[in-house]
């Protein structure tokens, strides 16, 4: 799929934007501080509805619009594409009136909710901070699988949704039991939800792991290391107790049993198998999650881990290994998307070039430009070789606008 028009209202530091696109691969570049970056963000928000920087969506608002005392500011994304179903057009709006902030989304301008909008438009980002995944606390690495699976399987992320609803209204029940033992009879109906939604996310979650994994493991030991590093990334589903350890990363032994469990869920063909072992291990658990007053067993705190040659990437991992198992599993998220969907995602790369050395730089330029649609920003095109840029569309970003340093059509 590829996106041929894109428009921002005050949308970060772009307060109008109309810009057309063209299949292939379109480096934007300019200056630091210009809006390079806002730009690709802007096209991640459309396909996630999600922003990889911050963490309340209303910050989106372009601050001068913000500022102006109006009674309603909208910030407006549209982006027109064509995928392998047709045209379409998604939009996000952000609404800030009289103090509250609310969004909208609309496929081919009807109001959808914001779910339903995933998934028409699909893009996978590579950014310098990605190694977080690999080195930063568990809930780093659930985001980034939620929001990947999200952009595949909508049914997921319904269920994602209903699941955190559900877990929220069960903690606070087993706080109120804790506090005053009153509620106890309701506790079955919220474990039985939890159980059945949870369930649902922790076998999507084995089968996704298991397909990038095949993917990432190939593109790792074939182009990355020259066949001598073997990565093996390894999903440690949170579904039975006695695992508390491993979170840490450093229990190998609860590690192997728990990848174990993820192997079995990822063959079990019925999700009603993993109900009842998720119930029976949540029944086990009813003590200590009154005790704690939370749930302590569940997909919300699933974790994934990363070995190459049978070590730790988190622990034991150079920065190099960590960043060859960064692109393996980002390039393996491409055909992951490709071969679930039937549709090639468009790729955004944000700097990335200048922290890669040549083999990796040659393997992801490669890619780029076999895609439908790559994205890239750069303050320096002197980074590229001369061929690459000629093939390309370039775009110089300055001061929130674009200009097309070539005519496009
Ligand atoms: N809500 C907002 N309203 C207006 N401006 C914003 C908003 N959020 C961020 N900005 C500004 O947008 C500018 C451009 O940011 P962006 O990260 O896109 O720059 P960039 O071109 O990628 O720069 P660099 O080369 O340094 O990465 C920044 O100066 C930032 O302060
Ligand atoms: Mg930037």
């Amino acid at each position: 799929m590829y996106i041929r028009h894109l428009s921002l209202t005050n949308f970060r530091n772009y307060g109008r934007l109309e810009l057309n696109l063209e299949p292939g691969v379109t480096i934007f570049h300019g200056d630091n501080a210009q809006g390079k970056t806002n730009l690709l963000e802007a096209v991640f928000y459309l396909a996630t509805s999600r922003s990889p920087q911050v963490e309340q969506d209303s910050q989106l608002i372009n601050w001068t619009a913000d500022e102006s005392g109006e009674p309603v500011i909208v910030g407006r994304l549209v982006a027109r594409l064509e995928s392998s179903d047709g045209a379409h057009q998604v939009e996000i709006r952000l609404i800030k009136e009289q103090g509250s902030f609310r969004r909208e989304a609309l496929v081919d301008q009807r109001k959808v909710r914001l779910m339903d909008l995933l998934g028409n438009l699909r893009a996978v980002l590579f950014l310098p901070q990605d190694m977080q995944i690999i080195t930063g606390p568990p809930v780093d690495r659930r985001r980034y699988m939620d929001i990947t699976l999200c952009q595949v399987d909508q049914l997921y992320c319904r269920h994602l949704s209903m699941y955190n609803k559900v877990l929220e209204q069960r903690n606070a029940l087993l706080r109120q039991i804790g506090e005053t033992g009153s509620g106890r009879d309701l506790l079955p109906v919220y474990t039985d939800k939890l159980v059945h939604l949870g369930s649902q996310l922790l076998w999507r979650r084995a089968r996704f792991m298991a397909g990038v994994a095949r993917f990432a493991q190939r593109i790792h030991y074939e182009s990355l290391t020259e066949q001598n590093e073997v990565l093996r990334l390894g999903y440690l589903p949170h579904l039975e107790a006695g695992n508390g350890k491993l979170n840490n990363g450093d229990d190998e032994e609860s590690g192997d049993s728990l990848l174990v469990l993820s192997e079995w869920l990822e063959q079990t063909g019925s999700s009603s198998l993993v109900e009842k072992r998720f119930m029976r291990a949540i029944a086990a658990a009813t003590e200590i999650d009154i005790q704690r007053g939370r749930t302590t067993l569940g997909p919300h705190r699933d974790d994934w881990k990363f070995w190459v040659n049978g070590r730790d990437l988190r622990h034991f991992g150079s920065r190099g290994q960590q960043r060859s198992a960064m692109l393996a599993l980002k390039l393996a998220e491409i055909h992951w998307i490709t071969e679930q969907t039937g549709d090639t995602p468009i790729i955004l790369l944000d700097e990335v070039m200048s922290e890669l050395d040549n083999r990796r730089r040659t393997l992801l330029l490669n890619t780029v430009q076999q895609v439908p649609q790559a994205l890239m920003t750069s303050t320096d095109l002197n980074m590229f070789e001369a061929p690459f840029i000629q093939k390309a569309t370039t775009i110089t970003i300055a001061k929130g606008q674009a200009r097309p340093d070539r005519q496009i059509t």
